[in-house]
């Protein structure tokens, strides 16, 4: 085929934008097929036309290159740190000492931030194009760390501006969920769980190889910076949107929140921390607290630095998260892909708000590094706001009478040896008839993303399983109303709900069926990604290796999980049982030629079966518009359950309302 070098540009840019709409501000216009399909073209061109490859070419990201060790760095300017303060005090007493070094009463105006609990970067362009990065290290030589910063797709490769030197710093941090996410990959490959999102950051930032780097989810969000050559800005807000103009992730990007504001006194400032302070468990990502800076950047000049620390900012930081508790027992649960994990059971504790009782232990390596007891008093903490953990034990308060714990060889529910892999940190059952493993893959079944039969409650599958009424998924869809009313605590009525949603659960797309069926790394989105890729769950049982390492995100790892269960005879049975017993739909794939809303603007609240950020990608695919607020140029509102104030105004405004079934009408 015959490219110019001119379509060969139009795609490159296409991708790069595609890449900010996804990685930066969390709202994808294209679905991943239709983004493959556009790389794929990238890589074609490129082969045929090897001189035109840029530096900034989306292929230019992953190398694969694996290092011995990182090379170290200068850097132009120090990389300095924060004064911390404590309390709404020391806000004002940072403000005295600013006024009484510019020996002025002049109110200081103060830019605020959280601060983001990852590890500092400093990323460097020259001429427009991205040079290098540099981690922190000892504030004056850093590790060049050029090779996994590449592959981080919320960085580009080139700015808007080809200015001489342009030397950006700000954070990397993994998001919780992401960090969540990795957990529990980690955790079922057998490897080592990080502690928290800021280890999981640093731990993968810090890669040799960069192909795992690269299938790390890491964010960096640019907030100060280095040396600028052919450029200047007089306030920090007004560089922290040159930044965003620049293509660079900020943390302005983050729409449903106010992050960031412009205070004109100290007291404002105390506002804005209280501020921050309530919302902070409600954040996508870690924080240890707010940062002030002095807004005008001349201003900041002429303050200076003391020690490692400028002057001109200061670090405002929240109470630590944690606890002192005693631990009463170790347990051990076992997982639906079998995984055995101890769970310490605690005196309830309140940390952040929150009552903590149980904490996972992980496996036994962490439990020996950590020596952790039975009777033991030790710390907790929230771990990026996700799963409580131990964090030490107070050895001086240990009795004499404590012993180590060892996990059991055996499965603590069926009695089947474990399995653990070698050079694994964790043990399996791996009893096919385990009913511990029954319960949770039941649990998994049913639950909200998958299958979504809502009436059936935790209890009562133990139950179901006990009694031997469900060896297997399709039971479920055998079940009678005398059955249940035989159970415990099971009336005419809650039977009746239950038998209903389970009805209703037969009408499934087929996304959350094949999420459902709880195959090792099938989260979410890789079942959405093999829905869409095989179409039916007869295609999936015929699936081969080869073909699917082939799927984008579909690793060797993904790819041999999902061979393993589809070579598997019963799995074979349940899934052609399933598939009668359902009616399985495929969501049909939206023509976006046809531009239904083009010209409309439609605001989504409220929540739906979908992230709302999906709805709007959909919406603005489809020629529409989905902005974050009401007004009267809104076209239509998509309330969903439990909308507030927006739905509020929009009927107010007299603004039309949809239903979600509505607006489905309104695009097939
Ligand atoms: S400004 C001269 N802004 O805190 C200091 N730092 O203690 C310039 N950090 O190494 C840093 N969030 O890793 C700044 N919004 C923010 C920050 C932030 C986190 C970290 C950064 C730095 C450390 C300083």
């Amino acid at each position: 085929m015959k490219f110019t070098e001119i379509e060969y540009g139009k795609l490159k840019d296409e991708i790069i934008a595609n890449d900010r709409l996804y990685y930066v501000l969390d709202a994808p216009v294209i679905s991943d097929f239709d983004y493959d399909q556009l790389y794929k073209r990238l890589q074609l061109m490129e082969k045929e036309n090897p001189k035109w490859v840029s530096s900034d070419s989306p292929t230019q990201r992953i190398t694969g290159q694996a290092l011995d060790a990182f090379e170290k760095r200068a850097h132009r300017h120090p990389m300095l740190s924060l004064q911390n303060s404590y309390n709404a005090d020391d806000i004002f007493e940072f403000d005295q000492r600013l006024k009484r070094a510019l020996k002025s009463e002049e109110m200081i105006e103060y830019y605020c931030e959280p601060k983001l609990d990852g590890l500092a970067l400093e990323v460097v362009y020259e001429k427009g194009t991205f040079s290098h990065a540099l981690t922190r290290g000892d504030g004056q030589v850093g590790e060049d760390v050029s090779l996994n910063v590449k592959t981080m797709r919320s960085i580009p490769l080139s700015i808007e501006s080809d200015y001489e030197v342009f030397e950006v710093r700000g954070e990397v941090i993994m998001l919780k969920q992401d960090f969540k996410k990795l957990n529990e990959f980690q955790e079922e490959s057998g490897a080592s769980v990080f502690a928290n999102p800021r280890n999981a950051a640093a731990g993968s930032l810090r890669q040799l190889d960069s192909k795992i780097a690269a299938q790390r989810p890491l964010r960096y969000f640019a907030y100060a910076q280095g040396v600028f050559e052919g450029v200047n800005y007089n306030y920090q807000n007004q560089m922290i949107a040159a930044f965003q103009q620049q293509g660079l992730p900020v943390l302005d990007d983050f729409q449903e929140f106010n992050l960031t504001r412009l205070c004109k006194s100290p007291e404002e400032v105390v506002e804005y921390y209280n501020y921050i302070g309530s919302i902070r468990h409600e954040l996508p990502f870690d924080i240890d607290g707010v940062v002030v800076k002095v807004n005008d950047l001349k201003l900041q000049e002429v303050l200076g630095f003391v020690a490692r620390s400028p002057r001109w900012a200061t670090s405002v930081k929240y109470e630590p998260e944690q606890g002192e508790t005693t631990i009463n027992d170790i347990v051990i649960q076992v997982g639906r892909t079998g995984a055995i994990t101890p769970v310490a059971v605690m005196e309830p504790v309140n940390v952040g708000g929150v009552n903590i009782s149980n904490a996972t232990l992980h496996n036994q390596d962490e439990i020996d590094r950590k020596d952790v007891r039975i009777g033991d008093h030790v710390i907790v903490q929230r771990a990026g706001d996700v799963i409580p953990e131990v964090v030490k034990v107070l050895e001086e308060k240990r009795s004499k009478d404590t012993k180590p714990y060892f996990i059991p060889k055996n499965c603590p529910i069926c009695d089947h040896e474990t399995f653990q892999g070698e050079g694994e940190a964790k043990a399996f059952c791996v009893n096919p008839f385990c009913t511990g493993t029954l319960k949770e893959s039941l649990k998994h079944f049913v639950s909200r993303k998958a299958i979504n039969v809502d009436k059936l409650g935790d209890k009562i599958i133990e139950q179901l399983v006990d009694l031997k009424l469900v060896e297997k998924f399709s039971d479920i869809y055998a079940l009678t109303k005398e059955q249940f009313l035989s159970m415990e605590r099971q009336g005419e009525k809650s039977s009746e709900n239950i038998l209903n949603s389970i009805e209703k659960s037969r009408h499934v797309k087929l996304k959350n069926l094949i999420f459902a069926l709880g195959i090792r790394y099938v989260g979410e989105q890789t079942a959405s990604i093999l829905a869409d890729e095989f179409g039916s769950l007869s295609a999936l049982l015929k699936a081969e290796y080869d073909s699917l390492v082939e799927v984008k995100d579909i690793g060797p790892k993904v790819a041999e999980s999902i061979i393993g269960m589809v070579q598997d005879k019963e799995f074979q049975e349940e899934i052609l049982i399933l598939e009668e017993l359902l009616k399985i739909k495929v969501e049909a794939k939206i023509d976006s030629s046809e531009q239904k809303l083009k010209g409309l603007s439609i605001v989504v609240t409220g929540t739906f079966d979908l992230p709302r950020n999906d709805i709007k990608a959909e919406i603005i695919k489809l020629g529409g518009k989905s902005p974050g607020s009401v007004s009267a140029k809104t076209d239509y509102v998509l309330a969903g359950e439990s909308a507030g104030s927006k739905l509020k105004k929009a009927e107010e405004l007299g603004v039309k309302v949809l239903s979600w079934d509505a607006y489905m009408k309104l695009i097939y």
